[in-house]
């Protein structure tokens, strides 16, 4: 996939910002920092202590100053947020919506590709082929926050959460589909059920997807193209849709490509140049502190990164010494390897520059 981007100056040192988070966020992080750092490419890393510690101390989850210094970074590594001890949503809501959407990172793109064909949950060997990206709508729909509650723990009790969608954000995401689209875009909606979003996704689809006769134009409804993706994945190429429908389809299609230990992401603002990267996956506190938190969509998300700051031929390497090692089972264990967290990087560290 190529994205495009303003470009970052080549020659000057280039400022990445690191937040490990929480839970596996803080193994699998310094992993991917480890992997830019190898590279040699001239790039400074800076850490930011925000996560449950820092909010469960002090009540602040994102303090104004941190995010100032966020904002300037060429690039925020971010690892996962999320904490068994907190179950305030307002938590996770700054932090993660809230880059989301006070950068305005619109382009939530999660690609998902089969790095080994034993990785595929499909049985049927000829239709395992993944290579596709899920390009999320990142700051409306479902995710915007409004809509209110009335009555609250009453019977009579309503609770509305908007979908919201807006003719600039609709047209954004679409554009931005078929602009990294090699050959096909899929519109997933539901407009049957939908139909005030879904006039709205459908006119501006039909109507870009007329001024881009070059990438083919398809839709169909979310529940079938969940079903669609579970029979043949190999037809997909970008499937843009809304950001709920988005987060689901995501986790979906990195099931078809390994699990969430492979997927990485990406939240752009195109026209500005900014990027926050984080891999799919959530804190785990489920394996998290055991040391065997699979570190491949943190590098494969420094790798998106990478293409971000410009440095094409570096992320290329890191995704191919990945792919190898992946191979070879040097990894850990929901991979089929036997490796701790940071073997499994060592595995790829040590094929960076040596496979083509
Ligand atoms: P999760 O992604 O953390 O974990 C789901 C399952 O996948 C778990 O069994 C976990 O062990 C496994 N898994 C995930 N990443 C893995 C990796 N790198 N290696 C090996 N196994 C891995 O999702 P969850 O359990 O639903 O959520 C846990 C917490 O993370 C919650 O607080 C949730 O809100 C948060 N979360 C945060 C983000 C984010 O920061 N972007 C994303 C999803 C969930
Ligand atoms: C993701 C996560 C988040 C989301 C949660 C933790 C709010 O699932 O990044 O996919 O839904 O966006
Ligand atoms: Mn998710």
């Amino acid at each position: 996939m190529e994205v495009k981007y303003p470009p970052v100056a080549a020659s000057r040192r280039k400022h990445v910002a690191v937040v490990p988070g929480d839970g596996i966020g803080l193994e699998v992080i310094p992993q991917a920092v480890r992997v830019m750092d190898s590279l040699q490419a001239g790039i400074e890393f800076e850490v930011f202590d925000i996560g449950a510690e820092r909010y469960l101390a002090t009540g602040e989850a994102m303090p104004d100053r941190i995010f100032e210094q966020l904002a300037q970074a060429d690039a925020i590594l971010l690892g996962a947020i999320g904490d068994p001890r907190i179950t305030d949503p307002n938590y996770s809501g700054q932090i993660l919506m809230g880059l989301r959407s006070r950068l305005d990172l619109f382009a939530n793109v999660r690609p998902a590709v089969l790095l080994d064909d034993r990785l595929s949950p499909l049985a049927d060997a000829g239709r395992r082929q993944v290579d596709l990206v899920v390009l999320r709508e990142n700051t409306e729909g479902l995710y915007s926050g409004q809509g209110s509650r009335f009555h609250p723990g009453t019977p009579r009790e309503v609770a509305i959460q908007d979908h919201y969608n807006t003719y600039a954000g609709v047209t954004r995401i679409i554009r931005y589909a078929f602009s990294i689209a090699r050959r096909e875009v899929c519109m997933a909606d539901k407009w049957n059920a939908m139909p005030h979003a879904g006039a709205l996704w459908q006119e501006r689809f039909w109507t870009i997807a007329a001024e881009t006769p070059q990438i083919t134009a398809r839709h169909l409804m979310i529940d079938a193209a969940a079903l669609h993706l579970l029979q043949d994945p190999s037809h997909f190429d970008v499937i843009v849709t809304e950001n709920a429908f988005g987060d689901i389809l995501s986790d979906l299609c990195a099931g078809l490509a390994g699990g969430l230990g492979v997927a990485p992401s990406a939240n752009l603002n195109p026209e500005r140049g900014q990027g926050v990267f984080e891999p799919v996956h959530g804190s785990a506190p489920d394996i998290a502190g055991r040391g065997i938190a699979n570190p491949v969509a943190s590098i494969l998300t420094a790798a998106l990164a990478l293409d971000h700051l410009q440095l094409g031929a570096e992320a290329n390497a890191v995704r191919a010494a990945v792919r190898a090692a992946v191979r070879a089972r040097e990894c850990t264990t929901d991979l089929g390897g036997s490796l701790q967290t940071d073997q499994a990087t060592d595995a790829v560290i040590s094929r960076i520059g040596v496979v083509g």
